[in-house]
């Protein structure tokens, strides 16, 4: 997978509009389409399940990374890989045997990639870096989108980067929460690999724009 990748936030959608919003996304410069799953439970927020990953099977032409923020995500992944995810990622905090949820995950076909929220330390992935192939830093806590960016992340991908290299993993680093253009270059510029942005696409007057200008 090539890298500085742009990965448009499904949650900031017009979802009266999705099939629109989706073919949108589908002719911009995106990589990869971002699906927010939460369980009101896990985070403070409910946003959507099994049927608007059906609409993004059915409409999508891009890489799709599902993000799970969801209390047991070892009981669903299976059924988003059969709705078409291409990665799933679940949450250190969400899961008490992870390195059995990365493997399904990976026996089910699809890459799978761990997620931090911004108050747990990377030290926490060093038995798990050798099997992921993604891992999602959280820089902003989970549960909404339009939240403002926490600096600490820039120091986390540092250490994440560290952690791959040392440990001659695959994995890549993407960063999820805040992303807009005054830190997208500075975030590949420490490391990140891929961008989540919502908000800042969205709400752009001209999202596929927006897209383009986040990669630069
Ligand atoms: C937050 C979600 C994010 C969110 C990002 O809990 O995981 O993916 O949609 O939205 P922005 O880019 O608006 O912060
Ligand atoms: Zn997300």
């Amino acid at each position: 997978m090539k890298t500085k990748l742009i990965s448009p936030s499904l949650l900031s959608a017009d979802f009266g509009n999705l099939e629109r919003d989706i073919n949108m996304l589908n002719d911009s410069q995106a990589d990869w389409l971002h699906v927010d799953v939460m369980d009101g439970r896990f985070v403070p927020n409910i946003s959507f399940g099994f049927p608007v990953m059906k609409t993004v099977q059915q409409h999508s032409t891009k890489f799709v990374d599902v993000h799970l923020m969801i209390l047991e995500p070892e009981k669903y992944v299976e059924e988003f890989i059969n709705l078409g995810a291409d990665l799933v990622s679940v949450h250190y905090e969400a899961c008490v045997h992870l390195n059995r949820t990365i493997n399904l995950i990976q026996s089910l076909g699809a890459k799978a990639g761990v997620v931090l929220n911004p108050s747990t330390p990377v030290l926490m992935l060093e038995d798990i870096i050798e099997d992921v192939d993604l891992v999602l830093l959280m820089s902003v806590n989970p549960g909404f989108g339009g939240q403002k960016f926490l600096k600490n992340t820039y120091k986390k991908i540092a250490e994440t980067k560290d952690l791959i290299l040392s440990n001659n993993s695959r994995a890549l680093i993407e960063i999820d929460g805040g992303v807009n253009l005054e830190n997208a270059s500075k975030l590949f510029e420490a490391g990140a690999d891929v961008l989540v942005a919502g908000n800042a696409v969205f709400s752009a007057e001209d999202p596929a724009k927006m897209i383009e200008l986040l990669k630069i």
